[in-house]
């Protein structure tokens, strides 16, 4: 008898949820509406040993919203031109723009088994987690967003490096389908709280900051041939350490986006080391 999708599964910890299932043979309406289901409740799901074309994920992903078939970042690769090799803070995929795509998937097609991770982090988690007055208080606050793609290892000053694209945002997202809070600020991205001076920007957001990356509510996914991941963009957090070295890491990426992500793009987002003379680990 035929699988049904979300019959066979295994609870990751911290967070995500393992389903046994052979995506190649399509998905069933029942399935889809299974896919979606999970995907926002369990905001991260692995489906091992998956063998797709580029328009199978489409399809797969077109389950939980629409697809982005615009992406100027197909594939994932040690010498792909927009990431590269470096090493990846933990951010949002266009976090910084108003309306950043909802889901993002990648399937490794070529990798070597176990060498290479990516971490993850339920920022909806930690809003509940927060000390109170800090949750109190953010619920008020926006913060400056600035357009990186995640390479600086080290926290955005205060004061934005001049000509760096950025814009403010509630620190709180609601989740647009589930309406849960996010903490939706990034230590490699968020220059401060608005209204708030240097010092208690910085002393709030290390708040923030401490308890989103604790590693103790961290996940780190090591890669496997064959392995589907498909997150929820809005709610997590993702990262990886520089790739240097590796030759054989291509991941096939498919985005769930309801708005259009690359007309959301500024100037300056795909080298930003360039802008204005930024340079990474800079803190003046
Ligand atoms: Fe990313």
């Amino acid at each position: 008898m035929r699988e049904i999708l979300g019959s066979d599964v295994r609870q990751i910890e911290p967070f995500g949820l393992e389903i046994r299932f052979d995506l190649a043979q399509g998905l069933s309406p029942d399935d889809g509406a299974a896919l979606k289901d999970l995907f926002y409740r369990h905001k991260l799901l692995l489906f091992r040993n998956q063998n797709l074309t580029r328009e199978q994920q489409f399809d797969v992903l077109g389950h939980i919203g629409p697809v982005d078939r615009a992406s100027p970042l197909d594939y994932v690769t040690p010498d792909d031109t927009i990431l590269g090799s470096r090493n990846l803070a933990f951010h949002s995929d266009m976090h910084f723009a108003p309306f950043p795509a909802e889901g993002v998937s990648l399937l490794a097609l070529d990798v070597e088994d176990d060498s290479t991770y990516t971490a993850f982090v339920d920022a909806a988690a930690a809003y509940d987690r927060l000390p109170d007055e800090a949750a109190r208080r953010i619920d008020k606050l926006k913060s400056v967003r600035a357009a990186t793609p995640g390479v600086y290892e080290d926290e955005l000053p205060y004061e934005l490096p001049e000509g760096m694209h950025s814009m403010e945002r509630e620190a709180v997202m609601r989740h647009p389908v589930t309406g849960e809070p996010i903490v939706y600020v990034a230590r490699c991205s968020t220059s401060r709280l608005v209204g708030l001076d240097r010092e208690d920007s910085t002393a709030l957001l290390h708040t923030l900051y401490d308890t989103l990356y604790d590693e103790a509510h961290m996940l780190k996914h090591w890669w496997r041939n064959g392995d589907l991941l498909i997150w929820d963009n809005l709610a997590l957090q993702h990262a990886r350490p520089d790739i240097e070295g590796i030759t054989r890491r291509k991941l096939q990426r498919v985005t769930v986006a309801t708005h259009d992500q690359s007309a959301q793009i500024p100037a300056g987002y795909v080298a930003p080391v360039d802008v204005d003379g930024w340079q990474v680990g800079t803190d003046s």
